[in-house]
């Protein structure tokens, strides 16, 4: 692997990955970030890392659903290995506009694939980065497997489940180096202030409201990104081809329990009068929510010596700490300014 396309590396995950890979791993080749910078996709996570690796990171802006623009970054950087994380990747975003979704999810992992197909001369790996909603929802107890069959609810899901299987059939057909993982929720620095955990986290902050779905007892599994990014990067150093790995946090919580658990640390770092228990609030459920993800990640663990090293109450000191400590951050993406940093930065 010398030249790895990271799709959506400005995004959460993918801005992980990278630094990751840079900083941490073994990796000497060279990274080219492609990301269209949609709403949730913000150079910034990246910050620094272009001026400490000058030679190893390039960023291009481009549309992974742009055939002609991805195929040139095919040829320019000799691309041999995609990592890709490229996504819309909100539910309720799904909910309310699916376009997208089926666009970038589909349409974009369609194009890539053929992208790959085309350079199969030179092509080492394409490791497909996808979700566990894939599999639906569980009962009180049971856990998804490897081979637990497809069943997605949201539009976002099934969008997902169409690019697994796709990238599946590529693998049997053309007979494709692919890997895949389906991983359960992220939570860590650089998370988009729309989804629970960083939501929450800023909420009790302002000491404004703290809105949980239903009931608050939909069950997930709690994953810190930096555990899934040494998960991704072992699979596709030793992860057998063609086959799927599941990573999971091995932290099943209901929701509720994990909004408790930030009013909690967050009164310990922050203290206020009372407790932040009180601004939880309960709003209307989402429709189609499902019930309870949990996994059953036993085959990374058994095939590849991987486990998490974060338990949730680790991981989410971690990633308050990292709230508490880069509130200029989040004030650029609350008040839309840094898009400004953005346009100053990379003179769009
Ligand atoms: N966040 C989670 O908890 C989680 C859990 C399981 C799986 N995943 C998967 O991991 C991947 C990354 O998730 P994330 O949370 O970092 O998402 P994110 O929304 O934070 O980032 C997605 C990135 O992709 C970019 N992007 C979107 N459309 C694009 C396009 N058409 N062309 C180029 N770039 C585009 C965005 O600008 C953004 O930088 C996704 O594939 C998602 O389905 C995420």
């Amino acid at each position: 692997m010398k030249n790895i396309l990271v799709t959506g590396g400005c995004g959460f995950i993918g801005s992980n990955f990278i630094r990751y890979l840079l900083s941490e791993s073994d990796f000497s080749g060279r990274v080219i970030n492609v990301d269209s910078l949609t709403y949730a996709g913000n150079p910034e996570n990246l910050d620094g890392i272009d001026t400490e690796f000058k030679d190893r990171y390039v960023f291009v802006k481009a549309d992974i659903c742009d055939r002609a623009a991805m195929s040139e970054v095919f040829d320019t950087f000799q691309i041999d290995t995609l990592c890709h994380f490229a996504a819309e990747s909100h539910v309720d975003r799904s909910i309310a506009g699916p376009d997208a979704f089926i666009k970038t999810n589909i349409n974009g992992t369609f194009n890539l694939l053929e992208l790959a197909r085309q350079n199969m001369n030179r092509l080492v790996l394409f490791h497909h980065v996808s979700t566990d909603e894939v599999f639906g929802s569980l009962g009180s107890d049971g856990y998804f497997t490897e081979t637990t069959a497809y069943d997605p609810s949201s539009p976002y899901s099934a969008s997902k489940a169409a690019s697994d299987h796709l990238v599946m059939a590529y693998s049997r057909t053309y007979n494709m180096p692919v890997t895949l993982s389906n991983c359960s929720n992220n939570y860590g620095p650089y998370h988009f202030p729309e989804k629970l955990i960083p939501l929450m986290i800023l909420n009790a902050l302002e000491e404004e409201p703290l809105p949980v779905y239903g009931n608050g007892q939909n069950v997930r599994d709690w994953l810190f990104v930096r555990d899934h990014c040494r998960a991704v990067w072992l699979i596709m150093q030793k992860g057998r081809r063609g086959e799927t790995y599941n990573i999971g946090g091995r932290c099943e919580m209901a929701n509720l329990s994990v909004v408790e658990l930030i009013c909690d640390i967050m009164d310990e770092m922050v203290p206020i009068d009372g407790s932040r228990r009180r601004l939880i609030t309960f709003v209307k459920d989402r429709p189609g929510h499902d019930l309870r993800y949990a996994i059953d990640c036993g085959k990374i663990e058994k095939e590849l010596g991987w486990l998490p090293e974060e338990s949730f109450e680790t991981g989410i000191r971690k990633t308050i700490k990292w709230y508490l400590e880069h509130q200029d951050w989040v004030t650029r993406i609350k008040t839309g300014a840094y898009m400004e940093w953005i346009e100053s930065h990379y003179q769009m």
